[in-house]
């Protein structure tokens, strides 16, 4: 394996403190179990494709690996391990094989995924990611380009509309909420911040005699975040680019938060001939886990296995 010919280095911050003193630290999901499934071992080049607070990354430093982080979020604090051994490129894992061609890196010994937002983004209302804290139709991981959701909302016809929160929120009521939408863009009062369309979102689905345990927005903010980022082709084309890249029986652990992403991981580890599927049921958070951090309630992890020899 060629080594990178011009990695940056990182420089050696206390990250958790740094956090601690200004935002809400993210606590890693099935940090431990991540870990054991990428067999990280000392000297082994990892990508981490969603480094976020670099909590996954650090664990990997700290049993001696070298890593390569993709974050597409500029806002992501560099921090992690000693210098040299964490490379950050701030960009799309879905550019991964160009990446690390650029690099001159063509095989790693495993990579993680672990997608979805950080904390981080969550709690920062001018993200424009949370519909309880008032922000900015915005939903852009990385705000320096593209549309936003309020882009989206303000051009998109009522049926591209209702297919989006359908096909990336499993809203049911996705054809009302589009209609509602357009209505109220029609007359002049297209929401321009997130608690507005919390707000119109909620007065169109239609409550369920039992009380659901989610906002009622919750899908139709999941479908434009997961539309804004192109979340779900950017899943497959990192997953597939990883699997290329790995050396044989090195491993691809994925983390995913909702049945959208993990059927997307499961049937690229399920399809793709280069792969052995070691996770025929996901791995869960254990009942301490969802105690410490309930973020990790909906967390799957699963895991592949590079073949040496591909099925025909
Ligand atoms: C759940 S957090 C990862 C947390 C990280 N494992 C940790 O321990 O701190 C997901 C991160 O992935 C980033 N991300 C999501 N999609 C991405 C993509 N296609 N390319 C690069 N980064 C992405 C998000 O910006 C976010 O910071």
């Amino acid at each position: 394996m060629k080594r990178p010919t011009s990695r940056r280095s990182l420089g050696s911050i206390n990250d958790d403190e740094n956090e601690a003193a200004s935002v809400p630290a993210h606590l890693p999901v099935l940090f431990e179990e991540a870990l054991v499934a990428l067999a990280v071992h000392a000297g082994g080049l990892y990508v981490d494709a969603t480094y976020g607070g670099g909590g996954h990354t650090r664990g990997i430093v700290a049993r001696g690996g070298r890593v390569i982080a993709f974050e597409r979020d500029p806002a992501a604090q560099p921090a992690a391990g000693p210098r040299g051994d964490v490379t950050l490129l701030r960009r799309d894992f879905a550019d991964l094989a160009a990446a690390l061609d650029e690099f001159g890196i063509a095989t790693i010994d495993g990579a993680l995924f672990d997608v979805g937002l950080s904390s981080l983004q969550l709690a920062d209302p001018e993200r424009g990611f949370s519909l309880l804290r008032d922000g900015p139709l915005d939903m852009r991981l990385n705000p320096s380009g593209g549309p936003t959701a309020y882009d989206l909302l303000a051009r998109s016809s009522e049926a591209e509309l209702a297919d989006l929160i359908f096909n990336n929120g499993e809203e049911r009521a996705a054809r009302r909420i589009a209609r509602a939408i357009v209505a109220a863009r029609q007359a002049g009062r297209l929401p321009h911040r997130t608690l507005e369309l919390a707000r119109l979102v909620a007065g169109v689905v239609q409550r369920s005699g039992k009380r659901e345990r989610i906002h009622p927005a919750t899908r139709t903010f999941q479908a434009l975040r997961i539309t804004v980022n192109d979340e779900l082709g950017a899943l497959d084309r990192g997953l597939a680019a990883a699997a290329a890249r790995l050396r044989p029986g090195g491993r691809i652990a994925a983390i995913s938060f909702h049945s959208l992403e993990d059927r997307i991981v499961k049937r690229r580890f399920r399809d793709d001939e280069r792969l052995r599927v070691i996770t025929r049921k996901p791995l869960l958070p254990s009942d301490d886990e969802l105690a410490r951090n309930p973020r990790s309630r909906s967390a799957k992890l699963r895991v592949a296995e590079r073949l040496s020899i591909v099925r025909s």
